[in-house]
């Protein structure tokens, strides 16, 4: 929670910690990937797997939208399901995450490796070296992980899905077992998310991509003590923590007190009602739905602007869509949408 004085000039690690910077700083949630044909002529000569494990390929990917679109913030390559493999989970990309072997047994759960945290996938820290060379200081790198709870919905349904039944019904039936993966994946996560910050991440993010499924209750049972650990193990690193609880309107009063720095708000809920929740001293980032992408122009700049005037004009808003970017979108809106909010954010400071 204290401030970093690394990249203290950068514009983006200033919002996270709620001081007042010229413009709102941006980078968008999936920003390197499919709409990019940068990234398309890389990906048809390598599968996904092997990209995110390559470091020079996986640097090179991150860095893509940088150039393209000067961004206020890289963020590192990679998947949440990369460091569940060092666990001794196995799987492929079609093009979601799909596990050989669901966890659905005592056994396997306690077969579940929890590896040391400089062994788990070295080459993310690799490829964050190399990262780490080649941005400026300006533009911070944003390591991240997988909140353990969206990480066990993949592990026990086996792969994407609207309900996550598997998974969720996994949980009611046997809260012991789940606790159990739960705070094994917890373990690694600390360890996984100190390494990036040992190999130059700037800023962590924890994406909480289904916790949506749960109600506040269930929610503060299962998933908000895990998140609370992880952000407090981490809390020593003096980088800014970014927590994204995904469809997590009914959430953000429990939310609001996990010890974030920043709390990322998908495109449902209004970036007003989120820091009315939230208070002063936890910055927003989002939410630009990012089908608006697909909008006129002039729909698409309107908008925008409702999106900065929702942030308001205290300190700390980082702007970002409100989920990830559609493989379909055209990269000059892209750049469309960051000149707009550079242009409509400035202030006099
Ligand atoms: O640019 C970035 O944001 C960094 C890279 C990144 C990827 N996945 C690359 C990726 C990040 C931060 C993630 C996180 C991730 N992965 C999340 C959390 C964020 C969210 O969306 O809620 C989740 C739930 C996953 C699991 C996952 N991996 C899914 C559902 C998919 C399929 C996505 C799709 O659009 O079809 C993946 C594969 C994946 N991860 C791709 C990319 C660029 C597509 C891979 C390809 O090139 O085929």
């Amino acid at each position: 929670m204290s401030t970093s004085t690394i990249g203290a000039e950068s514009l983006f690690i200033s919002a996270c910690y709620c001081k007042p910077t010229q413009r709102t700083p941006i980078w968008i949630m999936r920003q390197a990937g499919r709409y990019l044909p940068e990234y398309r002529k890389i990906r048809s000569q390598v599968d996904f797997l092997s990209l995110t494990k390559t470091p020079e390929l996986a640097a090179e990917v991150t860095l893509q939208p940088v150039r393209r679109f000067e961004m206020d913030a890289a963020i590192l390559f990679s998947d949440i399901m990369t460091p569940v493999e060092g666990m001794g989970v196995e799987m492929e990309f079609s093009p979601g995450p799909v596990i050989k072997n669901p966890l659905r047994t005592a056994e396997q759960i306690e077969e579940l490796r929890i590896p040391e945290s400089g062994e788990n996938a070295p080459f993310v820290a690799e490829t964050i070296r190399i990262i780490d060379r080649e941005l400026p200081s300006s533009v911070p790198l944003i390591g991240f992980a997988g909140a353990p709870f969206t990480l066990f919905c993949y592990l026990v349904e086996g792969g994407g899905s609207k309900t996550f039944s598997q998974a969720k019904s996994f949980l009611f039936a046997e809260p012991r077992l789940s606790r159990i993966i739960l705070e094994k994946l917890t373990e690694v996560m600390i360890g996984y998310l100190e390494a990036q910050v040992q190999a130059g991440a700037k800023a962590l993010m924890i994406f909480d991509s289904w916790v949506g499924l749960l109600a506040d209750t269930d929610y503060k049972a299962f998933a908000y003590p895990s998140v609370c650990r992880i952000i407090e193990s981490l809390d020593h690193l003096d980088v800014p923590l970014i927590y994204f609880p995904n469809q997590g309107a009914t959430l953000l009063g429990t939310v609001k007190n996990c010890g974030a720095d920043v709390v990322g708000v998908d495109w449902r809920t209004s970036l007003s009602v989120a820091r009315n929740v939230l208070g002063p001293d936890i910055a927003v980032q989002g939410n630009l739905d990012p089908m608006a992408l697909f909008a006129s122009k002039e729909d698409l700049e309107s908008r925008i602007d409702d999106v900065l005037r929702e942030a308001g004009e205290e300190a700390g808003h980082i702007f970002n869509l409100g989920h990830g970017i559609d493989k379909n979108t055209d990269p000059d809106r892209v750049a469309f949408l960051v000149d707009r909010v550079r242009e409509r954010s400035q202030r006099n400071l």
